[in-house]
């Protein structure tokens, strides 16, 4: 898996191009037309991804947690990218344990993982915080609500 040069690449564009996601995506013709998600419905999608991201790497599935942590870093992304009023370097300092989390899935390390997700769910919590949005706390979820979805690789149990 190569996911480190795909996340620093990802906040480079973040941090360069303020506006190149949003002009850019599958049959956008007009770009005045184009839906743009609101701020907190980006967030509610980085808050599935960062459960599903945990329960597939409780579950040793490192597939489907390298998906959901470029399915979260994206979430991120975008919402520094349409969004103005956050500041760029908020997502940026992300960067680092975003790098992390993506490591330990790398290495298959589940200690690494837990460690790097709570300095990841902590980044989460430092924006709030600056954003006046203190009162969106994040943790480590203590409960898997996705009862339609199997978390543990196909083949084992
Ligand atoms: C760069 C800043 C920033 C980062 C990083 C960030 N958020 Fe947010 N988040 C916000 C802001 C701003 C809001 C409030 C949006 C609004 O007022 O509509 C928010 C709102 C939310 C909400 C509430 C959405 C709702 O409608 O109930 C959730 C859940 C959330 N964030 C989850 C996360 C998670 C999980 C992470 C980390 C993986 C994260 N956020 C990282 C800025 C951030």
């Amino acid at each position: 898996m190569k996911l480190r040069g795909w996340i620093v690449g990802l906040l480079m564009v973040a941090a360069a191009a303020p506006l190149a996601m949003a002009q850019s995506g599958p049959s956008r013709s007009d770009s005045s037309e184009q839906y743009v998600p609101r701020l907190g419905d980006i967030m509610n999608n980085a808050q599935i991804r960062h459960i599903k991201l945990w329960y597939a790497a409780k579950a040793a599935n490192w597939e489907l947690a390298a998906f959901e942590i470029r399915q979260l870093q994206e979430n991120l992304v975008e919402a520094a990218l349409l969004y103005s009023g956050i500041p760029v370097t908020n997502v940026t300092t992300l960067a680092a344990p975003l790098q992390a989390v993506a490591d330990a899935i790398d290495a298959k390390d589940s200690k690494k993982f837990a460690k790097a997700f709570g300095d990841l769910t902590g980044g989460c919590n430092s924006c709030h915080q600056s954003m006046q949005r203190a009162f969106v706390l994040i943790r480590t979820p203590t409960e898997q609500p996705f009862g339609d979805q199997v978390f543990p690789p196909q083949g084992k149990k």
